[in-house]
């Protein structure tokens, strides 16, 4: 993409409305668009991220033998009257009317339509265990939209259902999940910490939120200091028993709000750690509550009449961004990790009008764009300074740097973005090094 063409609309002053700085850097980084409090519009760079945490997420998903459907974003509120959640839920939902007065709702999660598409589908054991998900956007009309993306009344999530015959079977999909979200967060570069949280009526050890711990954190949370040390996502066979590896990895306190107890914190003493953290994914087992409410049966081995075990799970898809950005930024901009970068890298044209310049910097981007790989090719006719700031501010992993004096000896700069790291090479060594 040359910048010359791209809609990048970048801003130079710090926006005021913005408090933290993941919501600064984007609305200044050209990303996004407040549309009202708590909505947004994904501008193309934005938008470009925003799909690469997606596919991300769905390729885990997928590896799990969890399969992508979509459902609307508008239900009939006659579904969640079934439930029973209709007069529960409360103000977050979004009540509309259509045309001939029939209640309707925007979507801020899932459970009643998955379980009503289910249970008017499957009837036989043999069909079990089901894990589906989809990835859509969803409304919550909170009290308090805050922090950009961060908390938004409209926003991208991933939710799952898992669909099993018994307690066992759930626990199994829920371990599943469990260990592909730790691989989910730790491919876009964070390192997510899984807590104990609320289960609710349920009851049991099955609710975890992960959460990365960053200063700007709503969430308060305390855990063992070793926690802070682990390596989360280590290679982990999907297809055997997980049971033992979950229990190794939630064998150290680590717990959200609620589920803080102070008698096990007062033991830790200095092992202890209390932190702020964001919650970037939630997975929550609530047994038979909907499959019950919703008369989802399925027929057993022995001919019996079973009501399936369900799990649902969620992951903040447009909350990641902002989370990313918390965790990978400094004075000058974004860090964006090599997996979730708009492009990997940007092509700095240093003097548009000097045709040799033009002329190397036009075969680069061409070669680069014939490898495969996404270059932003800074071609404007502006200052170097501006160029630089820019670079820096989009977080892009590399800059390739080419001007009129290193030219001559057949030599480009490249800089990598995390480190300020930068290596004079020749173009063919540029080319390997993107290349693999
Ligand atoms: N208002 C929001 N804005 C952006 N992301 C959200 C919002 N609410 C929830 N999420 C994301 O969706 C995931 C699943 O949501 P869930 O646990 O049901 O929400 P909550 O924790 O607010 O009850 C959360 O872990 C979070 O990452
Ligand atoms: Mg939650």
């Amino acid at each position: 993409m040359r910048l010359s063409r791209y809609f990048l609309p970048t801003l130079k002053e710090n926006p005021s409305e913005a408090e933290i700085v993941s919501h600064r850097l984007m609305l200044r980084a050209g990303m996004i668009r407040q549309s009202s409090a708590g909505i947004y519009s994904w501008l193309p760079l934005g938008y470009n991220v925003l799909k690469k945490i997606e596919q991300i997420v769905r390729e885990e998903q997928n590896a799990i033998g969890c399969q992508e459907l979509v459902m609307p974003t508008i239900q009939p509120a006659d579904l969640w009257r079934e439930s029973g959640r209709y007069d529960v839920y409360g103000p977050e939902m979004l009540r509309i009317k259509d045309r001939h007065e029939r209640d309707m709702l925007y979507g801020p999660t899932n459970e009643e339509q998955i379980t009503e598409i289910f249970a008017a589908s499957v009837r036989s054991y043999r069909d079990l265990p089901k894990l589906l998900y989809h990835i859509q956007w969803k409304f919550r009309d909170e009290v308090r939209p805050r922090f950009g993306v961060m908390r938004g009344r409209e926003f991208l999530m991933k939710d799952a259902y898992s669909f099993d015959m018994d307690a066992a079977g759930a626990r199994r999909s829920y371990n599943k999940m469990f260990i592909s979200y730790l691989k989910t967060y730790e491919r876009m570069g964070l390192t997510a910490i899984p807590m104990a949280a609320d289960t609710g009526p349920i009851g049991g050890d099955m609710s975890h939120e992960f959460l990365i711990l960053a200063d700007t954190g709503e969430s308060e949370i305390a855990c063992h200091g070793k926690c802070l040390e682990m390596d989360w996502a280590k290679d982990i066979d999907l297809d055997g028993d997980l049971q033992p590896i979950v229990d190794d990895l939630t064998s150290r306190y680590a717990a959200t709000d609620e589920k803080r107890d102070p008698e096990v914190e007062k033991a830790l003493g200095d092992d202890l750690v209390t932190a702020r953290g964001i919650e970037v994914g939630h997975i929550f087992y609530f047994g038979t509550k909907y499959s019950e409410a919703m008369r989802a049966r399925v027929t057993s081995e022995d001919g019996d009449e079973v009501v399936p075990e369900m799990g649902s799970y969620g992951i903040g898809v447009s909350r990641l961004v902002g989370a990313i950005i918390e965790a990978s930024h400094d004075e000058n901009g974004i860090i964006w990790p090599d997996a979730v970068a708009p492009f990997a890298i940007g092509l700095v044209n240093l003097k548009v009008h000097d045709e040799d310049c033009r002329v190397a910097c036009d075969e680069t981007y061409a070669k680069l764009q014939a490898e495969g790989v996404e270059v932003l090719y800074d071609d404007r006719d502006t200052r170097a300074g501006v160029k630089f700031a820019n670079m820096d501010l989009i977080g892009l992993p590399w800059q390739l740097v080419i001007g009129p004096r290193n030219l001559k000896n057949g030599i480009v700069e490249l800089k990598r973005r995390a480190t300020g790291e930068r290596e004079e090479l020749s173009f063919d060594s540029v080319l390997a090094k993107m290349r693999g």
